[in-house]
C-alpha cells in the first residue's frame, strides 16, 4: 500500500494533509473540532468523497474524546452528537459518503444500551465510546474496501478490455484524484490502477489535469510519480485525441473514475468533466468504469436529476496558484504565488461536479463486486446492498 497519507489519526488526535499546498509542500493541520473539520472540507484542504466523510466523523470523535460534550443525560448526548453531525453535513453537498457516514453514526449512538444509566455520566460516556469506535471503524474499513475495489476492478477490466498491448496489458485514463489522498489509503479508481500496476497488468496510465481545480495535475500526477507508475498527464481537452490514436501505450482500454454519488438507477455524480469523458469513451469504444465504495451509493435518490451539484467560487477559474519557477527552470517550493489567468470581471459558472447518465457507464465497481447493466439497460444494486434496498 502507498506511503502517502491524507489522514493521520490516533485516538484524540487527527491530522489532515493540506492538499492546497500539494505537490510543493507537505503540511499536516491538526483538526480537533467540528468547526476545524468543516473549514478543512469547505476550503478543500481535504477533498474526495471518502476522505471528507472520514475527517468529519473522526474530528467529531476527537472533540468528544477531549470532553466537548457536557450533556448530563443520554438523550441530550444524542442531541449533541446529532447537532454537530448536522452541522458537518452542510460542508459540501454533493458527495453522499458524508451523509451515509452520519446516518450510520447517529444509528450507532442510538443503539447503545443505556438502561439504568440514562441520567448519569456513565450513560453519556457509553454513547461517546460507541461513537468514537464507529468513527474509527469507518476510517479503518475504507482501506480494506479500496483494496477489494482494486481487485474486482482490475479483474473485470482484464476480462472485458476492448484492447490490450501485445503483452496483454491495458492502458487507462483517469480523471480527478481518487487515490490515497482522497481516501484512507490505496484509493478507488486510482486503486484499480495501482492494483493493475502491482500485478504487472498496467501498460500505461493517463491522468487529466482536471480543470479548474487541477486535482489531476496537482494530486494524481503526484501520486503516480510517487508510486513510479508509468504515466502521462494530459489536459482535459486532449482526451478525444488520445482515444482516437489507438497506438501503443496510447491505445486506451478504459476510463476509470471515482464517484461522489451513484444513485439508484446508476446515474453518477463525479468531478466536472467526467460526463464529457463518458461521451467520448462511448464514441471511441472505450470502456467506462465507475469505482465506488457502497458508501458512495445513494439508494434514496432515483435518478441523477435529484443530485444537488455544488457550485464554487469564480476565482477557481480566473486565478491559479503554484510554486515559482526560476529563470533556470527550477521550481522554488518556498515561493508560491497566485496569478490571474482571466479578466477578473468575467462572469463565471463553476459547477464542481457533473452527472454521467447510467447508459454511458459499463460497470460500477464496489467492494462487494462489480455491477453491470441488466438486459433492460439499467443497474440493479439490490443484490450487493440488500440491507439498504
Ligand atoms: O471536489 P473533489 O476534489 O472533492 O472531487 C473529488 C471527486 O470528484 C472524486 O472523483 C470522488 O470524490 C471520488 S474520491 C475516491
Amino acid at each position: 500500500m502507498s506511503g502517502l497519507q491524507a489522514i493521520r489519526y490516533s485516538r484524540g488526535k487527527l491530522e489532515v494533509l493540506d492538499q492546497l499546498k500539494l505537490p510543493h509542500e507537505h503540511h499536516y493541520d491538526e483538526v480537533s473540532t467540528s468547526e476545524e473539520a468543516f473549514d478543512s472540507i469547505k476550503s478543500m484542504r481535504v477533498r474526495g468523497a471518502p476522505a471528507i466523510a472520514i475527517v468529519a466523523a473522526l474530528a467529531h470523535g476527537v472533540e468528544l474524546h477531549n470532553g466537548s460534550c457536557k450533556a448530563p443525560t443520554a438523550d441530550e448526548t444524542i442531541s449533541y452528537i446529532d447537532s454537530r453531525l448536522d452541522y458537518l453535513k452542510q460542508s459540501r453537498p454533493t458527495a453522499v459518503d458524508l451523509t451515509n457516514a452520519i446516518t450510520h453514526l447517529k444509528t450507532t449512538a442510538r443503539g447503545v444500551d443505556v438502561s439504568g444509566k440514562e441520567n448519569s455520566a456513565s450513560g453519556r460516556d457509553a454513547i461517546i465510546d460507541a461513537y468514537i469506535t464507529a468513527a474509527e471503524e469507518i476510517f479503518r474499513k475504507d482501506t480494506e474496501t479500496n483494496l477489494l475495489i482494486g481487485e474486482h476492478g482490475s479483474k473485470w477490466l482484464l476480462q472485458n478490455a476492448p484492447t490490450k498491448s501485445t503483452d496483454g496489458k491495458v492502458s487507462v485514463l483517469t480523471h480527478c484524484n481518487t487515490g490515497s489522498l482522497a481516501t484512507s489509503g490505496h484509493g478507488t479508481a486510482l486503486g484499480i490502477i495501482r492494483s493493475l500496476h502491482s500485478a504487472g497488468h498496467l501498460n500505461h496510465a493517463f491522468c487529466t489535469e482536471t480543470r479548474p481545480y487541477n486535482q489531476g495535475s496537482r494530486l494524481t500526477a503526484f501520486e503516480l510519480v510517487y508510486e513510479k507508475i508509468p504515466s502521462t498527464l494530459i489536459t482535459d481537452s486532449m482526451a478525444g485525441a488520445l482515444f482516437a490514436l489507438k497506438k501503443a501505450e496510447k491505445n486506451i482500454a478504459a476510463v476509470i473514475v471515482g464517484a461522489d454519488r451513484v444513485v439508484r438507477n446508476g446515474d453518477t455524480a463525479n468531478k466536472i468533466g467526467t460526463y464529457s469523458l463518458a461521451v467520448l469513451a462511448k464514441y471511441h469504444g472505450v470502456k467506462f468504469i465507475v469505482a465506488a465504495p457502497t458508501t458512495s451509493i445513494d439508494l434514496h435518490t432515483e435518478t441523477g436529476a435529484g443530485i444537488k451539484i455544488e457550485e464554487r467560487k469564480a476565482e477557481e477559474l480566473t486565478q491559479i496558484s503554484g510554486a515559482v519557477v526560476g529563470k533556470d527552470g527550477k521550481v522554488d517550493v518556498s515561493r508560491t504565488e497566485c496569478v490571474a489567468t482571466a479578466h477578473q470581471g468575467i462572469d463565471v459558472w463553476n459547477p464542481a461536479f457533473d452527472v454521467t447518465p447510467a447508459e454511458l457507464i459499463d460497470a460500477v465497481v464496489t467492494e462487494r463486486g462489480v455491477v453491470v447493466k441488466g438486459n433492460d439497460g439499467s443497474f440493479d444494486f439490490k443484490h450487493i446492498m440488500p440491507e439498504r434496498w
